[in-house]
């Protein structure tokens, strides 16, 4: 039995992966799953029980008795941290940071990377994170990876946010992206970096309808274990 596509989205915060896998998912039938959500749901949980991100032993132990759910949904995945919804929370600056920060210990790393490679397993997926095409899927069918230089990131993410000087300020944001690309980058286990067989694609001077139609096209090109979906 032949299973169905793995594409792997990968890049740096702010490169308009979510925007491009969540485009995939519902233009060709396939699950969405965001592998740094399942991180940051992990770093929620540090927090709630005022666990150091440094202490890889305890963070050890804390994940023993930790579940992390994701649970695809047509506009986006609802994210379980021990059967409680928290998708919203880990969307707050102080976990964004604890995610990067807790990613960094490998005993993490493979937990979730186990639990990633479980839910892409049968394929039909689209799964964006730093390490898809690297680590969790070195075999998928298409591996991108979304690059876009820290000023255009930095803008994008001020205008998700709404562009509200008081709520959430330019400066702040681009300083907490060069941070987190900092330490995802230069990080010893799973650094992010393309993989060698990965489509590098620059969307800082791409609007995004030309950005999603060159990875459509790549997806139609790459995927010949891609059904017709059921509802374009
Ligand atoms: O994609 P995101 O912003 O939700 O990811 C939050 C952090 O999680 C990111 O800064 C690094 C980590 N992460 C990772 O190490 N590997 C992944 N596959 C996805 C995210």
């Amino acid at each position: 039995m032949t299973r169905g596509p793995i594409i792997a989205i990968d890049g740096p915060a702010g490169a308009g992966k979510s925007t491009v896998a969540r485009h995939l998912a519902q233009h060709f039938g396939l699950l969405n799953l965001e592998s740094g959500a399942m991180y940051r749901a992990f770093a929620l949980k540090a927090i709630l029980n005022d666990q150091d991100f440094d202490d890889a032993a305890a963070l050890e132990r804390l994940a023993a008795e930790t579940s992390v759910t994701l649970r695809p949904e047509r506009g986006g995945n609802r994210v379980l941290l021990d059967g409680s919804d928290v998708t919203e929370r880990i969307r707050d600056a102080d976990v964004t940071q604890g995610a990067s920060r807790v990613s960094v210990h490998p005993a993490i790393r493979a937990w979730l990377v186990g639990l990633q490679r479980e839910l892409g397993r049968a394929g039909g997926v689209v799964m964006e994170g730093r390490d898809i095409g690297t680590v969790v899927f070195p075999d998928a069918d298409l591996k991108v990876f979304l690059d876009a230089s820290p000023e255009a990131r930095s803008q994008r993410r001020y205008e998700q946010n709404g562009g509200d000087p008081a709520g959430s300020d330019q400066r702040a944001i681009s300083k907490e992206l060069r941070e987190r690309d900092e330490r995802d980058r230069n990080r010893a286990d799973s650094p992010l970096r393309p993989a060698p067989d990965a489509v590098v694609i620059d969307s800082t001077a791409m609007p995004l309808d030309e950005v999603l139609a060159r990875i459509e096209e790549l997806v139609r090109t790459h995927c010949a274990n891609l059904r017709a979906p059921e509802h374009a």
